[in-house]
């Protein structure tokens, strides 16, 4: 496909946006960014976050360390300084807009970095399977972290993410709603390609 085409994915952590994503991109050639690494950089750079953020340089999405509970609780802090989120706008933007296609996964990408994207889903399950999915790719047992702290995470990370005043997580008025808490996410992105099909333009 020729020209831009958006898919916007917004929804909280773990529940299956990044799996969505991916089998988005794969089936239709999309270009694919997970916004959440961009927050993720700028959390681990330190000093000042605004500044961080204004000096993003692709390689710094390569760090190693951007996977932890721990990057995901600072870059959901420096997430919610509305200059941070200024600096990052444009360049999501650009990306999203870009010919070929694009799929963005976030918080805020229907509602704020695009919100004349063609397909827009909100992806969410309850809190205990989130925790739970994070948890098992930790390790399960063998996880640093004791499933109740997974949880008590994945809540405080909710309360911020929803609560904050700049580009809150909520679901843009016109996305399609999936919920993977009782289905896993590689059916939910089969369901999602279908949705998308439908709405691409045609050869
Ligand atoms: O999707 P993730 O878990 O990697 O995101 C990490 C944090 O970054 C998340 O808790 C909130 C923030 N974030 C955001 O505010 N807006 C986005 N579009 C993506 C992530």
């Amino acid at each position: 496909m020729t020209g831009p085409f958006t898919v916007a994915i917004d929804g909280p952590a773990a529940a299956g946006k990044g799996t969505i994503a991916r089998a988005l991109a794969a089936r239709f050639g999309f270009a694919h960014l997970d916004t959440g690494l961009l927050y993720r950089a700028v959390g681990a750079m330190g000093g000042d976050p605004v500044a961080a953020a204004q000096a993003l340089r692709p390689e710094d999405l390569q760090r190693p360390d951007l996977r932890t509970l721990e990057a995901g609780q600072a870059a959901s802090r420096v997430a919610a300084l509305p200059g941070v989120r200024a600096a990052l706008l444009t360049f999501q933007r650009r990306f999203a807009r870009r010919d070929g296609g694009a799929v963005l996964d976030g918080r805020d990408i229907g509602t704020v970095i695009c919100p004349e994207a063609e397909v827009k889903f909100f992806v969410t399950a309850s809190a205990e399977i989130r925790a739970w999915r994070r948890w098992l790719e930790l390790g399960g047992e063998a996880a640093p972290d004791r499933f109740e702290a997974v949880l008590e995470g994945v809540r405080e990370r909710d309360a911020r993410d929803m609560g904050r005043a700049d580009a809150p997580l909520r679901p843009a008025r016109d996305a399609i709603l999936i919920d993977t808490t009782s289905q896993d996410a590689d059916s939910a992105a089969e369901m999602a390609v279908v949705q998308v099909q439908a709405v691409l333009p045609g050869p």
